[in-house]
């Protein structure tokens, strides 16, 4: 994607003098470029209208920011515009560091997935818009398979007990339970959490595409695959259940550790 050939009007305007790089962290289908001009950094987000209405969709991100501002702190909104084939996400910066590229101590790390989960689950769900329930991420789901749009190269190299991606579709649809809904980030990581690099606090989250009401163990099961991914000692899973106070739901963890399998 030549950025400068395809960027709308209104946000050429507003990143004229910045100095434009582009993002190669991410791992989604969405192009993301750091654009800076000085001390003052925007973040351009931007995703092709074949994505229209699924989680990887920057207009629904968009919609998530502005809902989420106030109550939790992400990145601010600047502007947001179309094109025939496109959609952008112009925003600001949260400032700090991804907890991935911060040298800090394993226990610390599942300190702020355990804060985490915390502060998105006291998040007020009874004026929130978003779905991003079970049926909706399977539709999703249908949705980019039908259309070749699935992380289906990722299902090859994974672990799931399925040899086709069917199979595995089949089984999360057949095995849905019911959904104990509070608010979620949809893709909890170290790469989505910014902290400061000296006090090692939580400054804010990004990437927003998957935010809405989901099941309780949605999130939890993202954080419990990246500690045991990252960390690989299983005392540190067993810390982050001590932190939230509850038990870990071994049957739910792996359903929702599977529905992400595709995406
Ligand atoms: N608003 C922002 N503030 C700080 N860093 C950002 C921001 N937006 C994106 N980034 C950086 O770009 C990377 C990719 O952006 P992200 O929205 O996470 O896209 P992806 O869906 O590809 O993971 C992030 O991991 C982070 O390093
Ligand atoms: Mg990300």
């Amino acid at each position: 994607m030549i950025l400068e050939q395809i960027m709308p009007r209104g946000i050429r305007r507003k990143v004229n003098g910045y100095t434009i790089s582009k993002n190669t962290v991410g791992m989604s289908p969405a192009k993301v470029f750091k654009l800076a001009r000085g001390n003052d950094v925007l973040y351009l987000k931007a995703s092709h209208k074949k994505y229209e209405g699924t989680t990887f969709d920057v207009k629904r991100e968009k919609d998530v920011l502005v809902w989420l501002t106030d109550k939790i702190s992400v990145p601010r909104v600047i502007q947001y515009e179309e094109t025939d084939d496109h959609r952008f996400l112009l925003m600001d910066e949260v400032k700090g560091r991804m907890t991935s590229s911060v040298t800090i101590a394993p226990k610390r790390v599942v300190e702020i997935y355990a804060e985490s989960i915390c502060r998105l689950q006291s998040i007020d769900i009874s004026q929130c818009p978003f779905n991003s329930g079970i049926k909706y991420r399977l539709s999703e789901l249908d949705y980019l398979l039908k259309n070749n749009l699935a992380a289906v190269g990722d299902f090859y190299e994974g672990e799931v007990p399925f040899s086709q991606p069917e199979e595995l579709v089949v089984y999360l649809k057949t095995n849905m339970d019911e959904e104990d809904l509070v608010f979620s980030h949809g893709d909890i990581c170290d790469s989505n959490i910014i902290i400061s690099k000296d006090s090692q606090d939580i400054n804010g989250y990004i990437d927003w595409g998957r935010g809405g009401k989901a099941d309780r163990w949605y999130d939890i099961a993202f954080c419990v695959g990246s500690i045991r991914e990252d960390l690989g000692n299983e005392d540190y899973i067993k810390y982050f259940f001590d932190l939230l106070g509850i038990e870990p739901d071994w049957a739910k963890i792996t359903y929702y550790l599977w529905l992400d399998e595709l995406f």
